[in-house]
């Protein structure tokens, strides 16, 4: 893969597609890592001399139409303070854009353009056209073949790897390819079925799997115990006993229930065998959360996605924050992605103990399961036949 760093770009037009889908409320970005992320990259286009445009998508909106609950203009104004810079906002560019050494501008929402999600050829071109560089740097997003950040890349004169890409690849690579062991990886969430792929992969990978928050109910009901009223997917009892089979899954023995979801809700404490029929299982309980932390220490290769509990509501907070905690303080390769895994790891403040946080979160996961990100595939393909 060519690399950002690898080229003159002085006087240059470059588009750099980022990931700045960050969460925007009442126009304003309520969780900028992701802009934080992406910022190295623009100073470092902005500083070779080139003239820089920045992409991204922000949300799911109805594809080729406007909406301003998507505009990216919150993440302008966030550029505007960080960078010290006059940042414009795009609306119309795809005819082309005139801009100046040293300028920045932000393209609105690369999904209010027709043909984005379906990668076509004829919008993918008019990126290309826009710019002598493509810099691909939106890991977050890598895992979509889209016009803006698989198509242009095919088409763009030059297409390169951005910072932040590479070094994604880089950490997520050396946790995955060849990990010192014992690697041990935490998968929370609420369903199994929506991590099923992610978690048989990791069984095969992985020396011990720590399954938490609904996820881990269905394999509590794996053991034969009553989940009473918590999420749990019985129907997939039988895939979580298969998964155990195959990879050491510690399971709770000890739980935090409730009887309402609610912030207010008051914490029981019961053996994971005493759950009753009206309980819901919200958090894991002391002794099963020490245990883990316990097994956190001995790891040498930690991967974690997802929290283990209802880690928002602070009754139901200390499973995850006991596993962030012995993470942050392990001497292991860790690394963390996920939007709720980072909104536990700044609520703990975890951050410098983790070895990597990732920006990305299906991208995360699909490249955990050993996919093939399709705009990596075309960078790789562009560095072989130029
Ligand atoms: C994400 O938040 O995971 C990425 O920005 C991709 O967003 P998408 O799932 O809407 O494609």
């Amino acid at each position: 893969i060519i690399k950002m760093a690898d080229l003159d770009l002085a006087g240059l037009r470059v588009l750099i597609r980022a990931d700045l889908n960050v969460p925007v409320k009442d126009g304003k970005v309520t969780s900028d890592a992701r802009i934080r992320a992406s910022l190295p990259t623009i100073k470092l286009a902005l500083a070779a001399g080139a003239k820089v445009m920045v992409t991204s998508h922000l949300g799911r909106p109805t594809e080729g139409e406007f909406a301003q609950e998507f505009s990216l203009e919150p993440v302008v104004n966030y550029l505007k303070e960080a960078l010290e810079n006059n940042v414009v906002l795009a609306t119309d560019y795809l005819d082309g854009l005139a801009l100046n050494a040293g300028e920045l501008v932000v393209l609105e929402n690369v999904r209010f353009n027709k043909g984005e999600k379906k990668n076509e050829e004829g919008l993918s071109k008019a990126y290309a056209a826009l710019c002598d560089v493509f810099v691909m740097d939106a890991f977050g997003t890598a895992h979509r073949a889209q016009a803006s950040t698989h198509g242009v890349g095919t088409f763009a004169p030059v297409a390169c790897a951005g910072p932040l890409l590479s070094a994604e690849l880089e950490a997520l690579g050396k946790a995955m390819d060849k990990p010192a062991r014992p690697m041990l990886a935490i998968v929370g969430g609420s369903k199994v079925s929506t991590k099923l792929t992610v978690l048989d992969s990791l069984s095969t990978i992985a020396d011990q799997l720590v399954v938490g928050g609904g996820i881990a109910n269905t394999f509590i009901a794996a053991q034969g115990h009553n989940v009473g009223k918590s999420l749990c997917e019985h129907d997939l009892v039988d895939t979580a006993k298969a998964l155990m089979a195959k990879c050491e899954i510690p399971v709770a023995t000890d739980v935090l229930v409730a009887s309402e979801f609610s912030e207010t809700a008051e914490a029981t404490l019961k053996a994971a065998s005493e759950v009753g029929d009206a309980d819901m299982i919200f958090d894991l309980g002391p002794e099963s959360a020490n245990k883990l932390a316990e097994m956190i220490k001995e790891a040498k290769t930690i991967i974690w996605n997802g929290p283990v509990g209802v880690f928002e509501f602070a009754n139901f907070s200390q499973g995850t924050e006991i596993i962030g905690r012995a993470i942050a303080e392990s001497e292991a390769f860790s690394i963390a992605g996920g939007g709720d895994t980072l909104a536990a790891i700044d609520q703990f403040g975890l951050t410098d103990g983790i070895s990597y946080i990732s920006t990305g979160g299906g991208a995360f996961l699909e490249f955990v399961e050993g996919k093939v990100l399709p705009a990596v595939a075309m960078l790789e393909e562009r560095a072989k036949n130029g």
